[in-house]
């Protein structure tokens, strides 16, 4: 069904009179928290509608008249046919994904109509935008009756501009959303993670003058720790303004001149206390145009790579890191709170990390800021997973645009250090293209910071040493090398590892993304059984003994902070739709392997890093 709406999306036939989904959105807004907002989260109307009966007729024809749901019709007359009802169907929390909100919905992928009334007041000569943090998976987005256009990625925000469209009274905000997965999408059909549906990502009204500040990038030049490089985007009638960037607490102001296109660009020096994760310092950062003034908390620090050490200001650094998917501590249902986000990231903390990778796809906007605020680098990733349609070009046009999205969004993060355009995906020239494409937009858009990717590597036995060597023909464009490796679980035992050389080819750092094994918390046996606590902690002692031993290494990432939810997970006793690689389980239970990683970080936190 999806591929038909998609297919009469793309055709114009259906109400959105729109081509691809990228061109419908309005330039994304930065840092909307600083500005004059409203939000509409909370308890929304919501249709469940599985066989899109709101959009399509009997003979899957687009409906256009009041039967079609986003008309939010009422019957006129007692004998007026009209078979929805949004004021009477149930509701659902947003943000917030459905399926953990009714049993009924655990597995449901399909559509969900969505609908929320609301009356606003703007000031005149003011514009108004409706952001949303992320819906996943396509959204269509009507207002008052109307089409404002569609979305597509379930991890990234977009947002209209609704200042013509909005009444004082009685607006009626309607959303479908669609996560029937699709070969052509990303990520594509098959993911070892739960397909929540929904509007998972808060949703605001942000009120802006008639120009203003739209974008702004600020941060330490490449390979400096004192030069400041940046640019500032207006929009508006007054593209041409006096803007001044100030960084009150050492007392600087610098002001510069947009151009006709309301851009400036901007280098200056500053002598300023440097981001870490030991001091994770933050500045207010003041951006004020002509018509807005925007305030930000930046940090400053740079990071770069030097053969096969990453340098964090300047020096070397050994990432201690976890990897974690973005589901709610206590609810197993999607995160999207600051508190989620704390609880998390202070796991994370208390393992004695000093990175997390947020696995794999964009997580939400608060637990960047958190991780901002704590101390803790960043490598973030789009949902280019497994065996995607490399051959399809709207395939690559959509994870072009989830990676413009992501770096948009957080590119005033000090703790984000890698961009990782892809997750364990199989080697082909189809592949190494779209990947390529991927790494050039990533460098372009963003040169400060490192591109990587999960890898997988190939191992040859000789003379009773396993040789494990990194080998991928887009390793040569990446930064730092990823590597995802099951050493212990799906291949080999536990006690392997011992015997294992790993040998790169490349000049490379490499981050071990990857590592780990499954544990059912509380059941316990000798450590030859699996899902035993037992086992799990086992694997992780030859794994950090092997992992001591390579060379190159410069960071890990175990797999993974928290058990998940997984479709692919049916074991009962011992899944029961859970990934049980966590360190900590569903119910936020340590298990053992959690006590002897944080023992090995605590020992590399004390020593020098192992390089
Ligand atoms: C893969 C994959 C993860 C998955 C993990 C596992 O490597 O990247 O998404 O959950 O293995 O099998 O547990």
């Amino acid at each position: 069904m999806n591929n038909l709406l998609r297919c009469l999306t793309l055709a114009g036939c259906l109400a959105f009179p729109f081509g691809q989904a990228a061109a419908q959105h309005a330039p994304l807004i930065a840092n909307i928290g600083a500005r004059h907002t409203t939000s509409l989260d909370g308890q929304w109307q919501a249709i469940v509608d599985p066989y899109d009966v709101g959009a399509l007729d009997y003979r899957a024809q687009p409906l256009k008249n009041n039967q079609a749901f986003y008309k939010n019709h009422k019957p006129q007359s007692e004998s007026e046919l009209v078979e929805y009802d949004f004021d009477t169907s149930g509701q659902l929390h947003v943000p917030g994904d459905w399926n953990t909100q009714r049993e009924s919905l655990l597995f449901y992928e399909g559509s969900v109509w969505y609908k929320r009334s609301f009356d606003y007041t703007r000031s005149p000569k003011n514009r108004l935008f409706l952001h949303f943090g992320a819906c996943n998976y396509l959204a269509a987005v009507y207002l008052n009756g109307e089409p404002l256009g569609e979305h597509e990625g379930g991890f990234t925000p977009f947002d209209f501009e609704i200042t013509d469209r909005v009444r004082e009274y009685g607006n009626f905000l309607v959303l479908r959303i669609n996560n029937t997965r699709g070969r052509e999408q990303v990520p594509t059909v098959n993911t070892d993670w739960w397909n929540y549906g929904g509007i998972t990502r808060p949703v605001t009204l942000v009120e802006v003058p008639e120009t203003f500040i739209q974008d702004y990038f600020v941060q330490l030049e490449k390979g400096t720790t004192r030069q400041i490089t940046g640019w500032l985007q207006l929009n508006g009638p007054s593209p041409q303004q006096k803007v001044t960037i100030r960084i009150p607490e050492v007392g600087l102001s610098k002001t510069f001149q947009t151009d006709s296109g309301g851009r400036a660009e901007f280098s200056f020096s500053a002598d300023l206390t440097l981001w870490s994760p030991e001091n994770p310092r933050l500045y207010s950062v003041e951006i004020a145009g002509e018509t807005e003034q925007v305030m930000e908390r930046i940090g400053f620090r740079s990071i770069e790579v030097r053969k096969t050490d990453i340098l964090l200001n300047g020096k070397p650094v050994f990432l201690r890191g976890i990897s974690l998917h973005e589901e709610s501590p206590v609810l197993a249902g999607r995160a999207w709170t600051d508190d989620d986000a704390r609880t998390l990231l202070t796991w994370a903390k208390e393992l004695g990390c000093n990175f997390v990778r947020l696995a794999h796809y964009p997580h939400n906007e608060s637990m960047l800021r958190m991780a901002d605020y704590m101390g803790l680098m960043v490598w973030a990733e789009v949902p280019v997973y497994w065996t995607i349609q490399w051959e399809n070009p709207q395939t690559l046009h959509n994870a072009e645009n989830q990676l413009n999205e992501m770096i948009a969004r957080d590119h005033n993060r000090a703790a984000l250090i890698i961009y990782s355009v892809a997750n364990e995906t199989p080697i082909s020239d189809a592949r190494n293209r779209f990947l390529r494409q991927l790494i050039q937009d990533a460098h372009s858009t963003d040169p400060t910071r490192l591109v990587s990717a999960a890898l997988q590597s190939n191992e040859v036995v000789e003379r009773n040493r396993i040789t494990v060597r990194i080998k991928d023909p887009i390793a040569g464009d990446l930064d730092v090398l990823g590597n995802n490796e099951y050493v212990g679980w799906y291949s080999r035992r536990p006690e392997e590892a011992d015997s294992m050389d790993w040998i790169s080819e490349y000049d490379k750092p490499l981050i071990m993304s990857e590592f780990g094994g499954d544990a059912l918390f509380g059941y316990h046996g000798d450590m030859l059984t699996r899902w035993t606590e037992e086992y799990q902690e086992n694997l992780y002692e030859h794994q950090i003994a092997m992992l001591k031993r390579i060379p190159f290494l410069s960071g890990m990432a175990p797999w993974i902070l928290k058990d998940f939810r997984s479709p692919r997970r049916t074991l009962p006793r011992f899944e029961g739709y859970f990934n049980r690689k966590g360190l900590v389980s569903d119910h936020g239970e340590k298990k053992t392997a959690f006590f002897l990683l944080q023992k090995f970080y605590r020992e590399l936190q004390n020593a020098q890093p192992p390089k």
